[in-house]
């Protein structure tokens, strides 16, 4: 008896199984719940998959009382966690006198921490003795940033009242704005650079902004320290290019980018080569893509503009203030551009961040 019962009973069994089976298989597909062996939800960085720009139901929820076009409180972080659930907010802008408490920073050389610098960047902010925006910035209930790009895409589109409706506007390097307000606005609240990109000629530098300072190689922070002391006497070597040899502005007036954002853009946003936590080919963000990363923990909401490149005219500069054609573009030693693209084009389909010159969903290729 038994014997004969077995069998059938396995059959039983196994043909249960697969409608079971077949219809998991079936309503997975139409559900597209993907639990049967198809895509992941996420790709390598971590991010979603499917990216759109629709709020979550507890989102919609929070923001449905705002009045149409008002600031939304915690909306980038809310939106980046979203898409991107290992985001973890607090980090601070800039570093302050307990900098070596920050632990993701302090083991990882320049550029991605501080290690071996500990000791000049304590007589710098020994000196600078501020480590935060403005007391009028710091007490808004919600923060709007811009991020203003070099990008030639800015050039004749207007932008500027835009721009300068912003709480916070960033801008990078040596990117003028007079006399190119009508495009680019005209308030700057923070000026992000390194030593080679730091505007040379001392009456180029705007009142009432922020310096603040990227260090990306060791040598970056002894320049730091000389413009700080005004000590333009001693020479320092190491630089690609020729460096400003002194920066109008009072120590009270600068700052450090906290390190964590050239990290958290090159190993966990991008996707660039760890190399052992060291700089090597291809793993060093544009100080864009770093800006746009402190954004990110620091506004409630944050719009860019000069990112990417319009391919309706491919005749149009590389940047919005100099001659250079868009063909000058190269694939540096340092930068991955189009890794770079794929993650700025995440932040934008998701809606986290505002394109406001349209040039990071453009289609690739010249
Ligand atoms: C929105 O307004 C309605 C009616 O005034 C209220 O019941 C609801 O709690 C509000 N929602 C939020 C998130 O504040
Ligand atoms: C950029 O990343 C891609 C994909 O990982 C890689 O194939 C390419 O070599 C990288 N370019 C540079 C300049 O490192
Ligand atoms: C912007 O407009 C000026 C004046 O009309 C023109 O000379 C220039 O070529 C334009 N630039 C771009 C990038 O279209």
């Amino acid at each position: 008896m038994m014997s004969i019962m077995k069998p059938t009973r396995n059959l039983l069994f196994a043909l249960c199984s697969m409608l079971v089976l077949g219809f998991l298989y079936y309503s997975s597909g139409k559900l597209h719940l993907h639990v049967w062996g198809q895509k992941p939800l996420f790709d390598k960085q971590g991010f979603l998959m499917k990216l759109d720009g629709k709020l979550p139901p507890e989102l919609e929820y929070k923001y449905g009382n705002l009045s149409e076009g008002a600031c939304k409180p915690g909306y980038v972080a809310a939106k980046m966690t979203s898409i991107y659930p290992k985001f973890v907010k607090p980090a601070s802008m800039f570093l302050d006198l307990n900098f070596k408490r920050l632990k993701n920073v302090n083991n990882y050389l320049p550029p991605f921490g501080f290690k071996t610098q500990e000791n000049i960047i304590e007589v710098i902010l020994s000196a600078t003795k501020d480590y935060g925006l403005s007391p009028e910035l710091n007490s808004l209930p919600c923060r709007r940033c811009v991020i203003v790009g070099n990008g030639g895409i800015l050039s004749n589109k207007s932008l500027g009242s835009r721009i300068d409706e912003y709480d916070i506007i960033v801008r990078l390097n040596e990117a003028p704005v007079s006399g190119f307000d009508k495009d680019v606005g005209s308030k700057t609240t923070m000026r992000i650079t390194y030593p080679e990109g730091a505007i040379q000629n001392p009456s180029r530098y705007e009142k009432d902004s922020l310096f603040v300072f990227s260090a990306f190689k060791p040598q970056d922070f002894r320049w730091l320290r000389q413009m700080i002391f005004k000590d333009n006497q001693r020479g320092v070597d190491g630089f690609w290019k020729s460096v400003a040899h002194q920066v109008p502005r009072e120590p009270s007036e600068m700052r450090i980018l906290n390190p964590f954002f050239i990290q958290e853009a090159s190993f966990r946003f991008i996707g660039l080569p760890h190399n052992n936590g060291l700089m090597g080919k291809g793993n060093i963000p544009t100080l864009g893509a770093v800006a746009i990363t402190m954004a990110l923990h620091n506004c409630d909401e944050v719009a860019v503009a000069g990112f990417g490149y319009d391919m309706s005219t491919p005749h149009a500069p590389l940047h919005y203030y100099e001659k250079v054609k868009m063909s000058a573009i190269k694939e540096s030693w340092t930068h991955n551009i189009s890794k770079e693209k794929e993650f700025l084009r995440k932040l934008v389909k998701a809606g986290v961040i505002t394109d406001l010159t349209n040039g990071i969903l453009a289609p690739p290729g010249v």
